[in-house]
């Protein structure tokens, strides 16, 4: 089965505003969520920038920019691109 994709912006502008805390989303979802994703920290997507795509932090899932991500809505976001695959 694909797994979804989420990359973690870790640039600056990112991690200063919470990509750090971010980047421990694997302690916060159940181990079938874990097998369905692969999670990694990225260089800047380019989107910090310009500000139609929002606000940092910056999240790319299955090519797909979310902004000011946190950890809750993330765990959200994820089971929702895991349920879009199903
Ligand atoms: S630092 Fe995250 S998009 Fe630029």
């Amino acid at each position: 089965m694909k797994k979804v994709l989420v990359e973690i912006c870790v640039g600056t502008a990112c991690y200063v505003m919470g990509a750090s805390e971010l980047m421990l989303i694997e302690d916060y979802l159940t181990p079938e969520q874990k097998e369905r994703v692969e999670i990694k920290g990225t260089t800047c997507l380019d989107v910090c920038q310009h500000s139609e795509h929002g606000k940092a932090p910056f999240v790319r899932i299955d090519g797909q920019i979310y902004d000011q991500v946190h950890v809750r809505g993330l765990v959200n976001l994820i089971a929702k691109h895991i349920a879009l695959n199903e």
